[in-house]
């Protein structure tokens, strides 16, 4: 049975920061940031968005009446979610309305989270055929201001239906991944922002990615020139080219080519967003499809997930016909152009804006937000949450 990518939607909040003045303010070469680090534009959450709202956005770009039946199962992977107990797939599923008679949960292994939930979406389709499951990935990357890390933010996330015979991309069943205990990035429980060896998680990035490579050639017998791109997680741009760089001796002259520039297709909405951990890889993805307009039917296009601490894995999907008519390119276009840049003081303010841990009641003003499902306040220690369609 075919499985894979029906739909992919995605939604990123509407404020942005420019890295050129964030890098001025910091005293750091612009270059840094844009080159070295490969970044051009950071996304900011205000603080009417949180990843449950996010990933509802997300997804109501590309539910109809039919997947809200057919869905039975959300999968949301996260590591900023907004509760240690409850899952953010729960909220998630009332404000969209899907059937009841449906599973709903969240998956953690940080930016891993969402390709865990695709994997465990596969397995529920080949049981169930007729059913659809919603696969989210949705997070808001915080480092702290005047970090090393400040400069890979970001917020926004992507939402897929999974399905049989999907209308994007078919899964193929091969698939290698790689489990090792590291200290490369975490967040404790008590902590609203990530604590990192950044060093140590640059390397351990290219380990993991040559560790599932060098398994998947010898487990498939296929290699560098059977593929038509290799999408990346992205934490920044830069860090995938490093990876892509170590295998670019293995294809022909035409092929190193094709995936050189491919790959700088696949960065460019990321680029412009900044990291948004679980659901990097499947911007970049999207990237490449919307960016991209000469891909061929069949195409192979490989895909590489890593979420430190650490899980890593290699896994590929075969282009279907007609692909681009089930993309939604104009919505993604508006949505970057109507965003509004910040000052760097302003994002600061924001970024250092909280809700309330006291139980006390708390209204937010939804009105300067254009999304369509916003955090509308918190009250006896709960979240509102407010879908302005309904
Ligand atoms: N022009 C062009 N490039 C420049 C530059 C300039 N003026 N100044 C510095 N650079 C380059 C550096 O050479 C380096 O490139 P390289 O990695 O190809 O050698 C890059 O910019 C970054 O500089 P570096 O000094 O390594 O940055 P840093 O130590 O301040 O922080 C990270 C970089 C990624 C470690 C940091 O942002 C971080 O910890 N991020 C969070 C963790 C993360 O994203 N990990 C990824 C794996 S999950």
């Amino acid at each position: 049975m075919k499985i894979g990518i029906d739909k992919i939607g995605f939604y990123a909040p509407h404020l942005y920061v420019d890295m050129n003045k964030l890098a001025v303010q910091r005293n750091v070469e612009p270059e840094k940031f844009t080159i070295g680090i490969g970044q051009e534009k950071m996304s900011l959450a205000p603080i009417t968005q949180d990843p449950v709202t996010l990933a509802a956005n997300a997804a109501l770009e590309i539910l109809d009446e039919e997947d809200r039946e057919a869905i039975d199962f959300v999968i949301f992977g996260t590591e900023s979610g907004i509760d240690s107990s409850k899952s953010a797939g729960v909220y998630v599923h009332d404000l969209l309305g899907l059937n009841p008679y449906a599973r709903a949960i969240e998956v953690k292994q940080a930016c891993y989270g969402a390709t865990a939930g695709i994997q465990m979406a596969k397995g529920h389709i080949a049981l169930n055929p007729q059913s659809k499951v919603l696969v989210l990935g949705s997070d808001i990357a915080r480092y702290g201001l005047n970090t090393p890390g400040e400069a890979t933010q970001g917020a926004g996330a992507v939402a897929m239906v999974i399905s049989a015979d999907p209308n994007i991309l078919v899964l193929e069943d091969q698939s290698v991944y790689f489990t090792t205990d590291i200290m490369d990035f975490w967040r404790p429980i008590y902590s609203d922002k990530a604590f990192v060896d950044g060093k140590l998680s640059n390397e351990q990035y290219i380990s993991f990615f040559s560790k599932v490579w060098e398994q998947y050639k010898s487990k498939t017998g296929l290699g560098l020139n059977d593929f038509e791109a290799i999408c990346y997680h992205l934490p920044y741009t830069k860090m995938g080219l490093k990876a892509l760089r170590t295998v670019l001796d293995e294809g022909t002259e035409e092929v190193r080519e094709r995936l050189t520039n491919n790959y700088t297709i696949s960065t460019s909405y990321n680029r412009n967003v900044g990291n948004i951990y679980t659901a990097s890889l499947y911007l970049s993805l999207l990237s490449l499809l919307e960016q991209k307009d000469d891909l061929a039917t069949g195409s192979r296009i490989g895909l590489f997930s890593y979420g430190s601490g650490a899980v890593g894995e290699f896994f590929t999907g075969i282009l279907q016909p007609n692909y681009k008519d089930h993309l939604h390119v104009d919505n993604h276009s508006s949505l970057f152009s109507l965003r509004r840049e910040v000052t760097v003081s302003e994002y600061e303010e924001i970024f250092e804006e909280t809700l309330p841990t006291d139980g006390s009641t708390f209204k937010l003003d939804v009105d300067n937000d254009p999304a369509s499902i916003c955090l509308a306040g918190m009250a006896d220690d709960k979240r509102l949450y407010i879908n302005k369609l309904k």
